[in-house]
């Protein structure tokens, strides 16, 4: 890649407007606005919905061409001098998880928004269209897993296999899907299959360490490995005054073992290693009745790929070995491995960091982002930018209006020498 020729003079990044943006993070937090500050945005809800619609009115105002797919991944797109070239992607998602923040997937959507109005502002359009992107489903909240519209984008996973997941309320992903297009006729629905130029992604770091360091964006390297699974452990339902403790089969009381033995199991004195179980329903959870059912998540991380095989591989067996008189079943719903960012386009960043003076170092990703299913694909890299105390998913979370548009003035020029020089 011949990016040195072209890179970052300013003549981009001068355009970026920090307010803009920021008013834009506000304008989009109030469609599923809660009261301590966060938004519930889940994927393909009504919330999601109205935000999508905002998102196209303000692309069309500044003259792109609105698109989406049988998934629901939303497209803004900038033709570029040569648009039969396959595009630059950059964006992020819109949704939510149920307490979510306001800058978790929307920072990188508004900030590819407010690059694509730089890149527009400098009057020379770039060789390759540039396209926004709102990927369908990156958390995965309502619908398990999560990332769904990049990993179908990219090929990673099939339409018909999310079509059927459900929600906790036994609504699926096809019916949502059909709802959410329904309501955008005007929009254009493209083919799956294309393959972009390259993708960049800008999101909260979500954990300290950059605070800490105190950079203004970090390049990340490449994201640790995830694995998910659902457990379903089955007793029967029984009296709470009658039935003696011989006769239960308490689902919950064996759960709780279940989850303390994997506990240990996956305890790690270094802690490196990542294990939560964030989900936990109980049925028929009526306060009488002895428990029958209990399904419950797990999401274990690892940046070291034979470390993630092993813990993950050792999950069913803890499970069993626990499951005091209940049946237990173990299914596991994603196992993405570790992954690293091509060198070239984290040392084109770099470069973009170090001429516009932003203060910069490298940084793992300890979060998921869609940008894993690019890298499948295409070139990909992405831009962290700090939140306050580290704190994400959660209501809470928050970030300098100065380092969003730091960020984005780095998005903004790397975008547009991606555009012309690969
Ligand atoms: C993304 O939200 C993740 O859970 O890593
Ligand atoms: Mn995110
Ligand atoms: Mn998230």
């Amino acid at each position: 890649m011949a990016h040195q020729a072209l890179i970052a003079k300013g003549d981009i990044a001068k355009h970026v407007s920090g307010a803009r943006l920021w008013n834009r993070l506000m304008e989009l937090a109030q469609f599923g606005a809660l009261p301590k500050g966060g938004v519930n945005r889940q994927a393909l809800s009504g919330e999601e919905i109205a935000a999508r619609a905002c998102l196209v009115r303000w692309a069309k105002t500044i003259g792109l061409e609105p698109s989406t797919d049988a998934a629901a991944n939303l497209f803004l797109s900038y033709r570029g001098k040569e648009p039969a070239l396959p595009p630059v992607l950059i964006g992020s998602h819109i949704d939510s998880q149920p307490t979510g923040g306001k800058f978790d997937g929307a920072l990188g959507v508004l900030a590819a928004l407010e690059s694509v109005e730089a890149i527009i502002a400098n009057r020379v359009r770039p060789r390759r269209t540039v396209e926004i992107v709102a990927w369908m489903n990156e958390e995965g909240s309502r619908f398990a897993p999560g990332m769904m519209g990049s990993a179908v984008f990219s090929g990673a996973r099939k339409l018909s296999d999310i079509l059927t997941v459900r929600d906790a309320a036994g609504v699926s992903v096809e019916s949502e899907l059909h709802r959410l297009l329904t309501a955008e006729p005007q929009l254009r629905q493209r083919p799956f299959g294309m393959k972009p130029a390259a993708f960049l992604e800008i999101h909260i770091e979500q954990g300290p360490v950059l605070e800490n360091k105190n950079k203004s964006v970090g390049i990340v390297t490449g994201i640790q490995g995830k694995r998910t699974f659902r457990v379903q452990v089955d007793g029967e339902e029984a009296h709470a005054g009658t039935s003696p403790r011989i006769a239960r089969r308490d689902a919950l009381v064996a759960a709780i073992d279940v989850v303390h033995a994997l506990q240990n199991a996956m305890w790690d004195p270094e802690d490196v290693v990542r294990f939560t179980v964030g989900m936990f329903n109980v049925t028929p959870n009526a306060p009488s009745v002895v428990p029958a059912r209990v399904v419950f998540s797990i999401d274990l991380r690892h940046p070291d790929v034979a470390t993630l095989r092993k813990l993950g591989d050792a999950i069913p067996e803890v499970c069993q070995a626990a499951r005091v008189r209940c049946d237990i079943s173990v299914k596991e719903l994603l196992h993405d491995p570790p992954l690293e960012f091509p060198k070239s386009i984290r040392h084109m960043i770099q470069s973009v960091a170090q001429a516009l003076g932003v203060s910069w170092m490298n940084i793992a990703s300890g979060a998921g982002h869609d940008a894993r299913y690019l890298h499948y694909v295409c070139p990909t890299g992405m831009i962290f930018i700090p939140c306050r105390n580290g704190i994400s998913h959660n209501e809470a979370e928050s970030v300098q209006e100065t380092h969003a548009a730091d960020g984005t003035r780095v998005l903004a020029e790397a975008t547009f020498t991606l555009a012309n020089t690969i």
